[in-house]
């Protein structure tokens, strides 16, 4: 049986964090031995939201790129590639926007999420919502089918937008009396909830991230601000690790269940402090990246980093240019070149 084709993207924010290799990292690095896989950096879904601050975007894209080629994402076993290198996918988004209705984009619970998140006062917020925004759905139809994707690994807040995806490739069918576009489907990848330091979500703009670059140092000092039991005041109180929201929780993400058993019983029992408790988390976790940031130091040539990209840019647009000449046939659009 043929492999399927699968589709994954990531936006460029810099250096990631152990969330992102959890949560996405991890997953493409299995998936590549089991699909046809097209892995991107998705720069231009960055503008959706930082468009008036885009300085940093190239830098940013390369760092994200080391961080993919250290969690050994093999670049000769999948597609690796940038968005923005790829001028057809925006193609695609026009016309894949003549046959989305206003509504479906209107509709999408990311978008009213993020209303939400932006003000307060809901009008208000709806006015900082650009046109790039609401058709990010859209653009983000435009990259799996760019490709002909059949399967996109996400987790469950991203199951909206897939029906989205093939509420469009469905009606493009329809409308132009074709079979080219698959209809994609959702994968559902184990994503677990990183909290960070502080007991939010893990994410760089609340400054409460540990990166996957970070040095075992630097490790030490984030997991030793993690937050613990209230209910410890002093080292003699005992503990409980269902109260020991963000530590207890790195522990579950990345040690064994004998280490787990024994990190419960001396909570428990007050016979470790949450500081020696900590400074075993950290050299757990420094041991889990060990290998991962000896590879990312390794890859400090940035010329080397821009020609692998350059090649899975080469053959994706291949790939796009083919996609996109049927579609200009099947709407009996002329094929110019
Ligand atoms: N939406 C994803 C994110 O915010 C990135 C992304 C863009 C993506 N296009 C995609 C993921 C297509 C899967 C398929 O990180
Ligand atoms: Fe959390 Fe460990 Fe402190 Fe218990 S001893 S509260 S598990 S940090």
């Amino acid at each position: 049986m043929a492999k399927k084709r699968l589709l994954s993207g990531i936006r460029p924010t810099g250096s990631l964090h152990i969330g992102h290799y959890l949560g996405v990292l991890r997953n493409w690095k299995k998936l590549q031995n089991e699909h046809e896989c097209f892995y991107f950096i998705a720069d231009w879904h960055t503008l959706t939201t930082k468009y008036k601050d885009t300085h940093e975007l190239n830098q940013n894209t390369i760092e994200v790129a080391k961080d993919i080629l250290a969690s050994d994402i093999d670049p000769n076993k999948c597609t690796l590639y940038v968005q923005s290198a790829i001028p057809e996918v925006a193609e695609l988004h026009l016309l894949l926007s003549m046959v989305t209705f206003q509504n479906w984009v209107e509709r999408d619970p990311t978008l009213k999420e993020m209303v939400r998140l932006l003000a307060e006062d809901e009008e208000k917020a709806k006015e900082e919502i650009t046109y790039g925004l609401l058709g990010y759905p859209v653009l983000q139809t435009a990259d799996i089918l760019s490709v002909l994707g059949e399967s996109v690994p996400v987790g469950k807040d991203q199951v909206a937008h897939l029906e989205m995806s093939r509420d469009i490739a469905r009606r493009f069918n329809h409308i132009y009396k074709t079979d080219l576009f698959p209809e994609p489907q959702h994968l559902l990848t184990e994503t677990p909830s990183v909290p960070g330091v502080d007991g939010r979500k893990m994410s760089k703009s609340y400054g409460n991230d540990i990166k996957m670059e970070d040095s075992p140092e630097e490790t030490l000092k984030k997991v030793k601000q993690m937050i613990t039991d209230p209910a410890r005041m002093k080292k003699t109180d005992p503990g409980n690790v269902e109260n020991c929201q963000v530590a207890y929780k790195h522990y579950e993400i990345f040690a064994d269940k004998n280490t787990l058993e024994t990190v419960k019983k001396e909570c428990h029992s007050a016979a470790i402090g949450c500081m020696d408790c900590k400074t075993r988390l950290a050299n757990i976790m420094n041991d889990y990246f060990k290998s991962i940031r000896e590879k990312r130091q390794s890859l400090k040539n940035e010329k080397e980093i821009l020609e692998i990209l350059d090649i899975g840019n080469k053959r994706a647009r291949k790939t796009v240019k083919e996609t996109l000449h049927k579609v200009r046939d099947v709407m009996k659009l002329k094929n110019w070149d």
